[in-house]
This record gives structure tokens, C-alpha cells and sequence, in this order.
């Protein structure tokens, strides 16, 4: 079975990366956030807006716990690495990679990315994200089987990087 499950800040590119390592090894590709918002019919936002964090966050868990026997690139949410139960439940996926990206340059992508709108992001002055910021990189790097910085290359290089890296 082959799983690679994707991690790392908003916009450090698991979505695109995912679909990239998708399509080359032809796996399916299963997106957290979308299972969430799937799984109440409702958008993130909505969720946050109506229901708060903590409830988002217990949605996030459950849905991680129903993917440890898939096979696939499992492209998750900024936040997966937030509840010690999550982090626990990441140990036993196959490879997790950490996507790392300076925080200006995902301060840019956030904002060009339209089609996704992050509360956190909404929310917080960009002095307080920078904090959310740097209070994850240990927690992705406590998670994660490898580390690949995603700045600068194109979405192919890296995806091959990955497949190199983790050897599939
Ligand atoms: C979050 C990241 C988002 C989404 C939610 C919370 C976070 O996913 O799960 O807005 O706490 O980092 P992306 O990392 O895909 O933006």
C-alpha cells in the first residue's frame, strides 16, 4: 500500500503538490479539509463562523483517524498538527512529508488564493499569524518522515523530489 500524507502551513502548496504526486503515481488524492466540509455540508469558514475552532478541530481528528488504512496522497489542513491525538495518529501513515515555505512568500499566496478563505488568516492581525506560524514548524517537524522546502521549483520538481525521497 502506498500512502504519502502532505503537512505543513496554509499555503505551503499540499493541495497543488498533492495532486501532482496524485497524478504521477496514480493514486487517489484525499483532501482533509474537503472530507470536513463534506462530511457537515458546510464550507470551512462556515464551520468556524457558526460552530468555533475546537469544533473544526474535533471534525479534523475524526477524519484523520478514518484514513490511516487508505492508500493515496492525503493533503491535509494547516492546523492537523495542533491536538496531541492528531500527531499521535500521524505516526502511523507510511511517509509524511513537511512542506516548508518562508512565511512572506505564504503570506502572498494566501492572499492571491481566493477560492480559499482561511479564518485564521482572516482573523488575526499578520503580527499574530506570524506567531501561529513559528509556534507549528516544531510540531510539523516532530510529524514529519521528511522535509522539503517548497519555494522557488516547479510543482513537478518537487513532486519527484518527494517520489525520490520517499522511494515508491
Ligand atoms: C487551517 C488550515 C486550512 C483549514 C483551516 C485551518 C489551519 O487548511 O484546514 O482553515 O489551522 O492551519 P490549508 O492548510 O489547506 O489552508
Amino acid at each position: 500500500m502506498q500512502q504519502i500524507v502532505l503537512v505543513g502551513f496554509m499555503g505551503a502548496g499540499k493541495t497543488t503538490i498533492g495532486h501532482e504526486l496524485a497524478t504521477i503515481l496514480q493514486l487517489p488524492l484525499i483532501d482533509t479539509d474537503q472530507l470536513i466540509e463534506e462530511r457537515v455540508n458546510q464550507t470551512i469558514p462556515e464551520i468556524f463562523e457558526q460552530y468555533g475552532e475546537s469544533y473544526f478541530r474535533e471534525l479534523e481528528a475524526q477524519v484523520l483517524a478514518s484514513l490511516n488504512d487508505q492508500e493515496g496522497i492525503i493533503s491535509t489542513g494547516g492546523g492537523i498538527v495542533l491536538q496531541e491525538a492528531t500527531r499521535q495518529q500521524l505516526k502511523n501513515f507510511q511517509h509524511v512529508v513537511y512542506l516548508t515555505v518562508p512565511f512572506k512568500e505564504l503570506v502572498t499566496r494566501i492572499k492571491n488564493d481566493s477560492q480559499n478563505l482561511r479564518p485564521l488568516f482572516l482573523n488575526h492581525t499578520q503580527q499574530d499569524f506570524q506567531k501561529i506560524y513559528e509556534s507549528r514548524a516544531s510540531l510539523y517537524e516532530a510529524v514529519s518522515t521528511i522535509e522539503i522546502e517548497n519555494t522557488g521549483k516547479m510543482v513537478e520538481t518537487i513532486a519527484n523530489e518527494i517520489i525520490d525521497r520517499v522511494g515508491v
